[in-house]
């Protein structure tokens, strides 16, 4: 999402930018936008369709398609899709299911994807798949900075290649790769982001060991998102990352979703509850990221995925009811074999 301007604001100022980057964000979001967090109940649909993008990619949906869940990143109010996309194991022998991959995730409304310049062959794949597809600017794209070593120059040469891999004049989102490096690189970051080539700045973690060594660069530094994991089998994160992310205004991106695929190899051969329907959940794969998103401070959940089919299961999460704080409870309480 490349935006001729940046529209931070201060807190208090939230509500009304979310008004005034509406119009603006309305482009993105090709579905109508329902307040953060909601959805609709999710009906039978009709046959018919209609068509929801304007650019090279455009497709049919059910007319009747609920609305994207939407959150608001608390540092801009720009309105972001709750699912997105992580892309830790794209590899060039995937090159061609990735572009597949990405153009369907386009035509379900999805928007953010994370990468790194860590990650292989990620960031130029996406970028020469977005670039021959004519839709990067539907795109919100996150990349990481490469660790430090004392023979670099901090961080600059990371930035210069991953805006040349992804192909791009602009990063809708910078982040410090495991807090590597923070304390040097967070004020560069700042910088770049003045100077425009990056528009929101940000931390990341998978590791509950750090996140208490996160939870200090929270509180010290001004931060738009952090990046954490969090799943129905690790809920480390409820303790101190996700209270103080709603404290200090900052959006939260979640990874690990499914605990590297992990929490499949404990779903198998389980039944979904009969309830899940009520939360418009027809698969595992949605009953994990329904959880992860309807925690109050998460803005977006991005699930690692190289095929078209994942990407579609994954993206069904994106619409219908959002489980409330009761439902959350009966999620867990299931997962763990405590009720039926
Ligand atoms: N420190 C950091 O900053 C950090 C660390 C780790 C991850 N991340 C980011 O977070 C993203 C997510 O983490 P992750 O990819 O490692 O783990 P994950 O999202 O928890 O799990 C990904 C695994 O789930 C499988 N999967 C995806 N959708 C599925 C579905 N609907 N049904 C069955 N299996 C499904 C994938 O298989 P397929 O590949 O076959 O689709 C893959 O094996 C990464 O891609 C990366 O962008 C950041």
């Amino acid at each position: 999402m490349e935006h001729r301007s940046d529209s931070r604001v201060t807190r208090r100022g939230v509500l009304a930018a979310s008004i005034a980057t509406a119009a603006l964000t309305s482009r993105l979001l090709r579905a109508a936008e329902p307040p953060p967090g909601t959805s609709t109940p999710s009906s039978s649909p009709p046959t018919t369709s209609a068509p929801i993008n304007k650019g090279p990619a455009t497709v049919s949906v059910p007319v009747a398609s609920p609305p994207l869940i939407t959150k608001a990143i608390p540092s801009s109010g720009e309105w972001l899709p709750a699912i997105g996309l992580g892309s830790d194991a794209f590899r060039n022998d995937l090159r061609e299911d990735i572009q597949a991959e990405l153009k369907r995730m386009n035509e379900l409304g999805g928007v953010v994807v994370d990468t790194a310049a860590a990650y292989g062959d990620s960031e130029a794949i996406i970028g020469g798949a977005l670039e021959s597809l004519g839709i990067r600017e539907k795109f919100f794209l996150a990349t990481k900075l490469v660790g430090e070593s004392a023979a670099q120059p901090i961080g600059a040469e990371s930035l210069a290649r991953s805006l040349e891999r992804l192909r791009t004049r602009r990063l809708d989102l910078l982040q410090v790769h495991n807090l590597n490096g923070v304390t040097e690189l967070l004020p560069r970051m700042q910088e770049w982001k003045k100077e425009g080539r990056i528009r929101y700045l940000g931390v990341t973690t998978s590791r509950t060991s750090q996140h208490a060594e996160l939870a200090d660069v929270m509180r010290t530094h001004r931060l738009d998102f952090v990046q954490v994991d969090y799943s129905i089998g690790n809920r480390e994160a409820e303790s101190t990352v996700l209270p103080l992310a709603q404290e200090r205004g900052i959006a939260v991106l979640i990874n690990l979703p499914f605990g590297r695929a992990s929490l499949f190899r404990q779903a198998a051969g389980r039944a979904l509850p009969p309830w899940a329907a009520d939360i418009d959940v027809a698969s595992w794969a949605q009953y994990f990221l329904k959880y992860v998103i309807s925690h109050p401070a998460v803005t977006c959940v991005i699930p690692g995925s190289t095929s078209v089919a994942h990407l579609e299961d994954n993206q069904g999460a994106a619409r219908g009811r959002v489980p409330d704080a009761a439902m959350r409870r009966r999620m867990e309480d299931y997962w763990d074999g405590k009720a039926a």
